[in-house]
């Protein structure tokens, strides 16, 4: 068996709520195939400024730094939302760590199971054998540019800004990818308006010449948003910034069925970040009602990208696509059209996958 140090980071609202079944799955395989994982825990967002004043505090930062792999759950919390001016902000946490950590490339893998054809808003036909993985570059575009707001206040600015090495470094990771995969990859910006995306389509034509194995489509934004819901199949790897890569895998997140089932891993420099593509979800916190699917699949893509436990991640999926067969369904995912299902909590969909994997 691998020893590892994993620091889980639930966060606010459903965050905790999920979390519990990403940790509790990775317990099990660490039992059952003999492996030594041992677990720490940090505060992060609104819960940190809570006790600290700080959205991440120094001894997060440190114990995440030390750690083999971090499992994160979500921060946010309605205060921030309804208040734009309050200056200290759960998100900020987030985007600190992205940054220290050089967390660059975010995988958002867009897995349909069979089992949840019909869960989706968009058609079967459609939908039927999608299969995607979104390179969202995680550490630069607009989020980390420069903020201004003038002193009257009434006129503010945030710079979209990319390096040459920040596009090729997370472009060639998308390409590497869809070596492994149906060598196709679609490069979406907004080059017929941005200077920056003019910047990003000029790095991504430069390296298509190293991998001339791997087809490649340049997309505009707005057209790919179409594109998306009216043939996700035509995708295989899509290479994105910042921005446009957040909205895009939202989208996404239907053609897999819910925001519930999608996971992300976050890697770079260091240490692996896995974290569900959602919030804290304030609809539906504290109601023992979110689908902790996201967050199982995200302790998946752990053992497998920063582990390198292949068989145990599968295993995990595999416990997942189980439970989905046998019917059962957190509200998210619930089929309107048939009654064969069994609706359950955060708790019960959880242990059931548990039961899944022994
Ligand atoms: P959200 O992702 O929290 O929720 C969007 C919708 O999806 C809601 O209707 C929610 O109920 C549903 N949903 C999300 N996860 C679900 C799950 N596991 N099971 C069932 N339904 C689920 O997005 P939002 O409402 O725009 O944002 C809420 C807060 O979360 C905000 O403060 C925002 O800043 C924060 N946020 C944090 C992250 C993160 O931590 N990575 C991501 C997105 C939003
Ligand atoms: C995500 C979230 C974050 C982002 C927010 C909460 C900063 O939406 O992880 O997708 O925009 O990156
Ligand atoms: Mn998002």
């Amino acid at each position: 068996g691998v020893d590892k140090k994993i620091l889980v980071i639930p966060g606010d609202g459903i965050g905790q709520e999920v979390t519990t079944w990403g940790r509790k799955v990775l317990e099990t395989i660490a039992t059952n195939y003999k492996h030594n994982f041992t677990f720490e825990e940090g505060i992060m967002g609104h819960v940190a400024i809570e006790a600290t004043g700080n959205p991440l505090p120094d001894e997060t930062l440190d114990k995440a730094r030390k750690s083999d792999a971090i499992l994160f759950g979500a921060i946010g919390h309605a205060k921030y939302d309804n208040d734009p001016t309050l200056k200290v902000r759960p998100e900020q946490g987030l985007l600190k760590i992205r940054k220290e950590l050089g967390l660059y490339a975010n995988l958002r893998p867009i897995k349909l199971f069979d089992e949840l054809l019909e869960a989706s808003s968009i058609k079967p036909e459609i939908l039927r054998g999608a299969d995607i993985l979104f390179f969202r570059e995680l550490t630069g575009d607009v989020y980390f540019g420069e903020k201004k707001r003038t002193e009257d206040r009434n006129t503010a600015s945030d710079l979209m800004i990319y390096h040459k090495y920040e596009v090729e470094r997370i472009a060639r990771k998308a390409f590497e990818a869809a070596r492994t995969r149906r060598k196709k990859l679609c490069s979406v910006d907004k080059a017929n308006v941005l200077e920056a995306s003019r910047l990003w389509r000029e790095v991504v034509q430069a390296l298509e010449k190293e991998y001339t194995d791997v087809e490649v489509e340049h997309m505009f934004i707005d057209n790919a948003a179409m594109q998306l819901v009216k043939d996700p199949k035509r995708f295989d790897v899509v290479v994105t910034g910042n921005l446009f890569g957040d909205i895009l895998t939202d989208e996404a997140s239907q053609i897999a069925g819910s925001m519930g089932m999608l996971a992300s891993a976050s890697v770079g420099d260091s240490v692996g970040f896995y974290e569900p593509i959602h919030g804290s979800a304030h609809d539906i916190a504290g109601k023992g009602i979110a689908n902790p699917l996201a967050s199982i699949l995200s302790a998946a893509l752990m053992l497998d990208i920063s582990f390198g436990l292949k068989n145990e991640s599968l295993r995990v999926i595999k416990a997942v696509e189980a439970t989905l067969k046998q019917g059962f369904r957190t509200m998210d995912i619930a089929n309107k059209h048939t009654e064969n299902h069994l609706v359950m909590g955060t708790d019960a969909m959880g242990a059931k996958v548990l039961e899944n994997l022994s």
